[in-house]
């Protein structure tokens, strides 16, 4: 990645936790359904000024079923999951996907899924919004560039797309690709990846209960910047398999090129677990700094979550296969 070493950042502004649970009782209150919010319908405003819960509103989600893959750890605060990310179709640094975000139009939206299925599909985000109900998933997340975040993600597990799609029996493999579209994505007007933004999952992998799809993070819709309105969330990965803003997953029957394999080899391979015993060659991967703590703490194997899938890379070397 063109990773500079990240600058820490403030968290100037805190949603810690027991402030989202009260803030998720009162969105889960409202009652607001997935109908509702897919169709853009608007709850009427309880304690807030009309405008400002209507604009809240908006982007509320339901009540979210609770899950025993969420882990009990701090919530990174919302502020900083919304304000420092990696979208590089909105710039290469930090800051910049949460102020050019705007211009992305996530409605309408369609995913197809293609390749080796039994017939292709396109599915709007409004049918993909009903597939499942909605979960919090609350994951630890780990950049590759050595830090990591604690967020409440709502979506459902990936499996359920994949039931709906009927791969056939070819399809061992699967891509995802992000929207191309330079006049949304300014970032697209430069060549510093090979657009679009490509990803891929083996299939056992994609089908694992910790693979999700998200729509929405903290209660409310995926805010444009976070991968609007739908991505991939893999937790014992390293953050770049989290393919942001996906229109298309294609079933293959051999392994894709990633656009980081592709823009850099050497340095990102097709696994991407995170694997504090395995270098980068620029950096160490064995500790990492969790946004908004001061000390540095050690980076655990598939980032904590080895119990449910080391089972998936048995007999493999992971120092080659990273
Ligand atoms: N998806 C797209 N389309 N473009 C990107 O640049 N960056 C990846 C991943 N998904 C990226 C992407 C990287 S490097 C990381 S660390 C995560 O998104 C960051 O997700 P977040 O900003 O929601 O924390």
């Amino acid at each position: 990645m063109l990773i500079k070493k990240p600058a820490d950042i403030k968290s100037s502004e805190i949603t810690d936790k027991q402030l989202y649970l009260s803030r998720r009782d009162f969105l889960g209150a409202s009652g607001l359904s997935l109908g509702a919010l897919a169709a853009g319908i608007a709850a009427p405003g309880l304690l807030l000024g009309s405008n400002e819960a209507e604009a809240v509103a908006a982007t509320r989600l339901g009540t979210l079923r609770k899950s025993k893959l969420s882990t009990g750890d701090t919530l990174t605060p919302y502020k900083d999951v919304t304000t420092y990310n990696n979208f590089y179709e909105f710039g290469t640094d930090k800051y910049s996907p949460a102020q050019l975000a705007g211009t992305l139009n996530t409605r309408p939206w369609t995913i197809t899924v293609e390749g080796e299925v039994k017939k292709t599909r396109t599915f709007d985000i409004e049918t993909l919004l009903k597939l499942a109900p909605l979960e919090e998933r609350i994951y630890r997340m780990r950049c590759v560039e050595g830090w990591s975040m604690v967020i409440p993600w709502a979506g459902f597990s990936l499996s359920e797309l994949i039931k709906q799609a009927e791969p056939n029996g070819n399809a061992k493999y699967l891509e995802f690709v992000t929207l191309q579209d330079p006049r949304q994505m300014p970032g697209q007007r430069s060549s510093v990846l090979d657009w679009p933004y490509v990803e891929g999952l083996r299939m056992d992998e994609a089908m694992h209960p910790l693979t999700i799809l998200s729509l929405g993070l903290y209660g409310e819709v995926l805010p444009n910047q976070n991968g609007a309105p739908v991505r991939l969330v893999t937790p014992w990965k390293y953050g770049f398999k989290n393919a942001k803003s996906i229109v298309k997953i294609r079933f293959t029957s051999a392994p894709g090129v990633s656009s980081w394999m592709k823009a850099n080899p050497r340095e990102y391979g097709f696994y991407a677990n995170v694997n504090p015993t395995v270098d980068h060659p620029r950096w160490s991967q064995a500790k990492e700094r969790r946004i908004g703590e001061f000390l540095k703490r050690d980076t655990l194997m598939f980032n904590g979550y080895a119990d449910q899938v080391a089972h998936l890379y048995a007999g493999m070397d992971l120092r080659k296969l990273y």
